[in-house]
């Protein structure tokens, strides 16, 4: 296993089979490469099943136990069975997060291909609302959502941004989930790295006491003292990475794009390595470097964020990459909280 200087191993990658999406929604951050592409564009650079195939096998060289397909929207190709077939040969562990909108005619053929999991972004269960957010349908992604169950891809983990248009909808959403024994929450803090966007961004404390208030029990999870909210027995959890230095030091994810560019963080664009007609041997270097170079942005690359660094990373940021100044993010909101008292 392959860690980084920051004690963080890496047993988890995330390939972005391409750019292209039928969505484009407002707060997209595309894994950090540029806006998506639609569906029918050019793109004759994405990675082959071959090409998926030979970095999925180094990636199992060094430890990796995990593989998660993204995009754009990973269902925009007709060859993802494929793909997760090829992948589930050496890593078994391999999970999908989609848009939804083209999983209810695929979910069977996927989990046959080996798939375990899928998840489903869907921000809102209004269909008014989700249009306006995802410029897209909102009945073809439940019944994607239903199809994924069905066939048991489980747990289906629902993906929800938490940013201004989203923040009152989610007592709604955690009554759609804790209608079902098979389905998850994941309340995703909007990141603005990347979309710049600041004013999207809500604070997140009325969002946990709301959590705190609701939920029939809050356990923690030892691993990163990670709370997870239960709505009779349908987890709920809130991921919130943005300036969490915590979260950064808990990553243990590479990237790969669509290009087949192994990427360090989902943040930066400047710590891409190219792996096209690389050999075997200089694959595997590619591997050791991306890994050598990971630096956590929260505390290590962006360090103006006050006393909350683990201490590990005080001591290591000394020579960490200089860091380039942060963005303030969080706006207050009290969209929740009116929503939680009608
Ligand atoms: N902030 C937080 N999450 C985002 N996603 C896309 N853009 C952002 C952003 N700016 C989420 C989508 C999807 C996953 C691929 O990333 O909801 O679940
Ligand atoms: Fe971006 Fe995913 Fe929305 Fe497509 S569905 S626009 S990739 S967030």
């Amino acid at each position: 296993m392959l860690t980084d200087a920051w004690g963080r191993a890496v047993t988890d990658v995330r390939i972005s089979v391409t750019k292209r999406c039928n969505f484009s929604c407002v707060y997209c951050h595309d894994e950090g490469l540029g806006p998506v592409a639609r569906p029918g564009a050019p793109h004759g650079e994405e990675l082959t099943v071959a090409e998926v195939e030979r970095l999925v096998a180094v990636a199992r060289e060094f430890g990796v136990r995990s593989v998660k397909f993204t995009g754009g929207e990973p269902l925009v190709r007709d060859d993802l069975e494929e793909i997760v077939g090829r992948t589930v040969r050496q890593i078994p562990d391999v999970s999908l997060t989609t848009n939804g909108s083209l999983l209810a005619g695929r979910a069977a053929g996927l989990r046959d291909a080996g798939l375990k999991r899928v998840n489903v972004s869907i921000d809102t269960t209004e269909p008014e609302a989700f249009r306006r957010i995802r410029h897209g349908a909102i009945a073809p992604v439940l019944d994607g959502v239903r199809a994924a169950l069905r066939v048991g891809l489980t747990p289906v983990k629902l993906n929800m941004v938490v940013f201004r248009d989203t923040v009152a909808a989610i007592p709604r959403m955690v009554d759609y989930v804790a209608g079902d024994a098979g389905l998850r929450l994941q309340l995703i803090q909007f990141m603005p790295e990347l979309v710049q966007h600041e004013r999207f961004s809500v604070d997140l404390r009325d969002v946990r006491r709301w959590l705190e208030e609701h939920a029939s029990t809050v356990l923690v999870r030892e691993m990163h003292h990670r709370r997870i909210y239960l709505f009779g027995s349908t987890e709920v959890e809130l991921v919130d990475p943005v300036r969490n230095p915590e979260f950064c030091a808990n990553c243990h994810r590479i990237r790969i794009t669509h290009r087949g560019e192994l990427k360090g963080c989902l943040n930066r664009q400047d710590d891409l390595i190219p792996t096209r007609g690389l050999s075997d041997a200089r694959l595997r270097e590619a591997f050791r470097q991306v890994i050598t170079r990971r630096v956590p942005y929260y505390g290590g690359y962006i360090t103006d964020i006050g006393a909350s660094v683990p201490e590990r990373f005080v001591a290591a940021g000394a020579s960490a990459p200089k860091a380039r100044g942060a963005e303030t993010a969080a706006a207050a909101s009290g969209a929740l909280g009116a929503r939680a008292e009608e």
